[in-house]
């Protein structure tokens, strides 16, 4: 025994460096320190307070997808450390950003968010427009309801969630974020122009998060190296599935026997003429925030018109 305990002080050492934080014992503690740490530190990874297990388990997926190598087994282990011992906490008024300061304790329901307008609604999701002026903060609102969140025109905010130390965040056109219902938060606009976001909120429950399972394709016209159609899975739930789609002008989307019902999410303004064998060709046109829904069924072929098109897919599955 004598010899065992310098060894493992030995090895303490040189995985917790000076200066780091120590983290509370358990399965799950070597899991943070070393494979969330690859990146930014795994103090990052904890900084923005607790979380219910549903939302560590989205975060963790969501590393992952980014390139966190870590494995099937130890993906239970490390939720469940993080849940634990970062558990979700209520709001904490004491925590508040400026300007959002001085907002009521008491989170409102997200229905009354004043900043967001429904744009669509069936009976599976509501679809609104969220608009936020610069300098503008949405109300502390409650999340009951699984929520995808295109941001349509990037830019930055500084969000409180579950009452936590404030995050400041930079989102790029097109970025896509899932969260499982049951959580709290506000986001202020500290960017100068006006942040969009269309936020899809699900009747039902959307199941985890889970990677893409098909590759990215990238499909030129015959002949040309410019007129190409980039599309990049980004992720499934149980329900849905989410892609990335960018058409240069003149890009020709062969026909694809999507049976799936879809909704289609215009980042940028986009003019696309669809062309359905037997049937004649139609227009389809949106702005940069508007949704176009698709009913399944027939193979369509789409040729973008003069400017590029950024769109993000949403397919039922
Ligand atoms: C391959 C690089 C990489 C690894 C490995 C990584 N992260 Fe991250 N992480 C990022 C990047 C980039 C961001 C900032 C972008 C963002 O917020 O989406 C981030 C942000 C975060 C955030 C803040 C996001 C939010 O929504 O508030 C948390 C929490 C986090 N990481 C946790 C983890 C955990 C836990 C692990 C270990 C499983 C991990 N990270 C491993 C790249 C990584």
């Amino acid at each position: 025994m004598r010899f065992v305990l310098p060894v493992a002080v030995v090895v303490l050492w040189s995985v917790a460096p000076a200066g780091a934080q120590q983290f509370p014992a358990g399965p799950g503690k070597d899991i943070l320190e070393m494979k969330c740490g690859v990146c930014h530190s795994p103090e990052q990874a904890v900084a923005g307070g607790g979380r219910t297990a549903a939302e560590w388990r989205d975060v963790v997926r969501e590393m992952i997808d980014s390139g966190a190598e870590v494995t099937g087994d130890e993906e239970g282990t490390l939720i469940d450390y993080l849940a634990k011992n970062w558990p979700l906490k209520q709001p904490d008024a004491a925590l508040s950003v400026t300007g959002i300061a001085t907002q009521q304790q008491a989170p409102i329901s997200a229905d009354e968010v004043t900043l967001r307008h429904k744009i669509y609604g069936d009976g599976h999701v509501t679809i609104f427009l969220l608009d936020i002026p610069p300098g503008q903060a949405t109300l502390l609102h409650r999340h009951d309801r699984d929520m995808l969140s295109v941001f349509v025109n990037g830019g930055r905010t500084r969000a409180v969630f579950n009452g936590a130390a404030p995050v400041d965040d930079t989102f790029t056109p097109g970025d896509v974020r899932f969260r499982s219902a049951g959580f709290t938060h506000s986001t202020e606009n500290t960017g100068t122009d006006r942040f969009l976001s269309v936020i899809f909120e699900f009747v039902d429950s959307q199941g985890p998060r889970a990677s893409a399972s098909r590759p990215a394709t990238h499909i030129c016209n015959p002949g040309s190296q410019t007129a190409c159609v980039d599309e990049k899975p980004l992720f499934c739930t149980s329900k849905f599935c989410v892609d990335d789609l960018m058409m240069a002008p003149h890009a020709v989307r062969p026909a694809d026997g999507a049976a799936n019902d879809r909704i289609l999410v215009a980042v940028s303004d986009y003019t696309l003429l669809e062309e359905i064998p037997g049937t004649s060709a139609a227009v389809h046109t949106r702005k940069s925030g508007e949704i176009e829904p698709m009913a399944g069924g027939p193979a369509r072929r789409w040729t973008n018109a003069d400017d590029p098109a950024h769109l993000i897919v949403v397919t039922v599955r």
